[in-house]
């Protein structure tokens, strides 16, 4: 199966589906990462791994639909079948949702429907949950919301949400890289 990557920051979670890729673990390829801030250290990995990026900044467009459809046009060109949101920081409009139909997931560093949005660490932190965790979802026109692929959950390090955070991102690599397996074999 051909997948395109969407990260706007360090792009952790992309370089965890690679090295399953190369493990022989995910039998998928990445075929272009996509990424809506030029400057994001996913650029510096992806090239890394010699795998092309669409770096397109959403202010050169007049509109959200122009820029999704520019992407549209790559994500066409490689014949990429499935998008695999990983730090994507921007809603996914009916333009894309159109075009590939059933076919975009997301990871989430919570249990959703807990804490969706942005900073779902730190949310669930000044909650006082002890629980939360990681989901792979559908993606659909909301902040979060589409159907539940898998759940993990990680327990809260009382008061250190650094450490929090590595457990999550820890369990988020497993984890995608499993739900990924199963739905793209
Ligand atoms: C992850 O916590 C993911 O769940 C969230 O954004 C973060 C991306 O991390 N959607 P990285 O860029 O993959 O390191």
């Amino acid at each position: 199966t051909k997948i395109a990557v969407f990260a706007s920051g360090s792009g952790s979670n992309f370089q965890a589906i690679q090295e399953a890729i190369e493990r022989g673990e995910l039998n998928v390829k990445v075929e272009l990462v996509v990424t809506d801030k030029p400057g994001a250290f996913v650029v510096t990995r992806a090239e890394n791994f010699s795998i092309p990026v669409l770096a397109l900044s959403p202010k050169e467009f007049a509109t959200k639909a122009d820029y999704e459809t520019a992407i549209i046009e790559a994500l066409r060109k490689y014949d990429v079948e499935w998008i695999v949101l990983a730090g994507y920081m921007r809603l996914i409009s009916e333009v894309l949702l159109t075009a590939f139909p059933q076919r975009i997931v997301n990871i989430h560093p919570s249990l959703l429907p807990a804490f969706p949005g942005k900073d779902a660490i730190g949310q669930a932190m000044e909650h006082g949950v002890k629980i939360t965790g990681v989901t792979v979802h559908f993606v659909d026109e909301g902040m979060d919301t589409g159907p539940i692929i898998a759940q993990a959950a990680v327990s809260v390090v009382d008061g250190d949400r650094e450490a929090t955070e590595t457990a999550i991102h820890k369990e988020e690599h497993v984890l995608y890289t499993k739900a990924l397996q199963q739905l793209l074999k």
